[in-house]
């Protein structure tokens, strides 16, 4: 969604670093950009609807003076529609101060109509100007812009990551955050703040993580944090270790294609250094911090999550049912508020999400605790609000993913799911170590079948599925057991990046009720690997090809019988069961990347979608 981008330094030109920086944030998924500097106690700004390429435009024919203090911003439009005016920073009526404000201020309404009763005017749709005016309100009463900024919140409801800066105070910015992450650099040559690490790699690789209510006074060589009340905190510095290199394209023409052969390295990086082989275990880092005893007291799994990671959550419920042999389910992390309050004991959440920031996840984490239960957080982004609140953590390793479309975090967390599932089992007996060991064996086998997902062969057999795929308008996925969560994340990859209209179904569904649709324009892509659904599912296949409809079948390389019960083959390595899905969801993920390439689509910012969806 929004980001933000802000630097104070002591005699360095700021306007490029934090430009620079503005695009790293291009994959987040925005309407309009805009940035503003303080020159000579003059605020300047400039803003531009659409790409970041429209404003470095009206940059280079309406150039801001050079400043050692810029703040910059990207909107995803929530008051007022994507237009240059409403296109962030905003100042109060005097250009007195500026502000970039991502989240949404609830009361807006209402602060609008007592400024205007105060003789404020305003000239955009936002609620963010609305605060820039009370902030400028309270600085007008005798406060400094921290003290006012602090005064503003206290009267806004709703949610903010801020930075602001004032005509009267050179050289300060201030920050402030309430459920929507912000986080502050610190350089050798100044001090910054952004939405999001990646955007201030280039600039440091030291930072402060803000908490929810919490403000901070940044200066070029000091920085003081406030908590809630208002009194200084220290808070020790978070060394990241992404390098600015992997949150860079690295020659791949899009983020999600580079994602997608990132997948191997993903599970290198995500498992190997967990399994000890030899005893069949899974050790867990530091952070997990769960017991063998109170793993051998969970009797009751719930999982959590959005979108793809919901997909993924899905196929860790299996997973842990199988190897741990214990119950659980999935829910959409929206709908948990509206779940019956039942008993916590003896159970654990399990809450997946890439960024670590969805809106929705965390209300559904911090609803299992106000409950009385525990979280076990599965994330990507180390500092990430989820990898800090939730009581227990399981780092996925994945490396930035900066692609909307979820792949290599998808991968990760099933990868992750996989070893909590095993060391679960180990936990509780019911693996010994000779499974465990069986297991990890597996594990490391599927390395080596993954290179041949990217083989030449391969990538013609998804090429030629991919053009018929982009003729049609709507699209079935079917699976059965793990693959049925495959099947949704197959159907939500193609609707988010082509815009074809794809539903998963778990494919004995298929008969009650979607099979209506089928014809010679409906296509189906089956999933029909090895195992234990192989022969239910061939059965759809023939049903979907009775009606005329297409078929795509990924199956084991070498099925003849699934070649020829296809319209499109898709070849894959043969692989163990509970590891399928790891080795299906890879060309599903290169049949939507060819689909979209093949329609023109946008396809690392796809239109409406944003990477960190940060309201709920
Ligand atoms: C799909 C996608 C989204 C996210 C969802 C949750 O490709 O990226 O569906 O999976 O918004 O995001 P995280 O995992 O960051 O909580």
């Amino acid at each position: 969604m929004c980001g933000i981008v802000a630097a104070v330094c002591g005699s360095r030109d700021v306007r490029a670093d934090v430009l620079a920086g503005l695009k790293t944030l291009e994959y987040r998924g925005y309407d309009s950009a805009g940035m503003a500097v303080l020159h000579d106690g003059a605020i300047e700004i400039r803003r531009k609807m659409g790409k970041i390429a429209n404003l470095e435009k009206e940059l280079q024919e309406n150039q801001l003076p050079s400043s050692t203090q810029a703040i910059a911003h990207t909107r995803w439009a929530t008051h007022g529609p994507p237009a240059d005016r409403n296109a962030h920073p905003h100042c109060d009526d005097r250009k007195d101060l500026v502000i970039v404000h991502n989240g949404i201020i609830e009361n807006y309404l209402e602060l609008r109509q007592e400024l205007t009763d105060c003789g404020h005017a305003f000239s955009t749709d936002t609620d963010t100007e609305i605060l820039a005016n009370l902030i400028a309100m309270y600085m007008r009463q005798g406060q400094d812009l921290h003290g006012a900024v602090r005064a503003a919140l206290e009267a806004a409801s709703g949610s903010y990551g801020l930075v602001a800066m004032a005509a009267a105070e050179p050289g300060v910015l201030v920050v402030a955050r309430m459920d929507s992450p912000l986080v502050i650099g610190v350089g050798e040559f100044g001090r910054f703040a952004a939405s999001d690490m990646p955007a201030l790699l280039h600039l440091t690789r030291e930072f402060l993580i803000l908490e929810n209510g919490e403000t901070a006074v940044l200066k070029s060589d000091s920085h003081q944090l406030f908590d809630k009340s208002g009194a200084p905190i220290e808070r020790d510095l978070y060394h990241c270790n992404w390098s600015p290199e992997e949150a860079e394209r690295g020659g791949y023409p899009h983020f999600m294609l580079k994602e997608i052969y990132e997948q191997p390295a993903v599970l290198a990086r995500t498992a190997f250094d967990r399994c000890n082989d030899q005893k069949g275990d899974i050790e867990f880092e530091l952070e997990f911090g769960l017991s063998q005893d109170d793993l051998r007291s969970i009797k009751r799994l719930r999982f959590m999550a959005m979108g793809t990671s919901q997909n993924s959550a899905l196929i860790g419920q299996q997973m842990l049912a199988e190897l741990a042999r214990i119950p659980g389910e999935t829910l959409n992390a929206s709908e948990f508020l509206y779940s019956p309050e039942l008993e916590e004991d003896n159970a654990l959440t399990v809450v997946v999400s890439q960024s670590g920031e969805t809106a929705d996840t965390l209300r559904a984490m911090r609803e299992v605790q106000r409950r009385g239960g525990k979280v076990l957080g599965i994330c990507n982004v180390q500092g990430s609000t989820l990898a800090r609140e939730a009581d227990h953590l399981v780092l996925t390793h994945c490396g930035p993913e900066i692609g909307v479309a979820s792949t290599k975090a998808f991968f990760g967390q099933v990868t992750a799911l996989y070893l909590l599932a095993i060391h679960i089992g180990r936990a509780n007996s019911t693996l010994d170590a000779a499974a465990g060991r069986k297991l990890i064996e597996d594990l490391r086998h599927l390395r080596v079948n993954l290179d041949a997902s990217f083989r030449p062969e391969v990538s013609e057999q998804i090429a030629a599925a991919a053009k018929y795929l982009a003729t049609v308008k709507s699209c079935l996925f079917l699976g059965r057991s793990l693959q049925h969560p495959v099947a949704l994340e197959g159907a939500l990859k193609l609707k988010e990046i082509s815009y074809i209209h794809a539903e998963g179904y778990p494919a004995g569904e298929m008969k009650h009720g979607p099979i209506a649709l089928i014809d010679e324009n409906f296509p189906v892509v089956a999933l029909a690997t090895t195992g234990r659904t192989y022969q239910k599912m061939l059965s759809n296949i023939q049903e979907v090809r009775a009606r005329s409809g297409k078929v795509v079948v990924i199956a084991a390389s070498g099925d003849s019988v699934a070649r020829d019960a296809s319209d499109f083959m898709i070849e894959v390595p043969e692989v163990p069961e509970l590891l399928a899905p790891l080795i299906t969801i890879i060309p599903l993920q290169l049949l939507s990347y060819q689909v979209a390439l093949l329609l023109e689509r946008d396809i690392d910012q796809p239109r409406n979608l944003a990477k960190s969806v940060t309201v709920e």
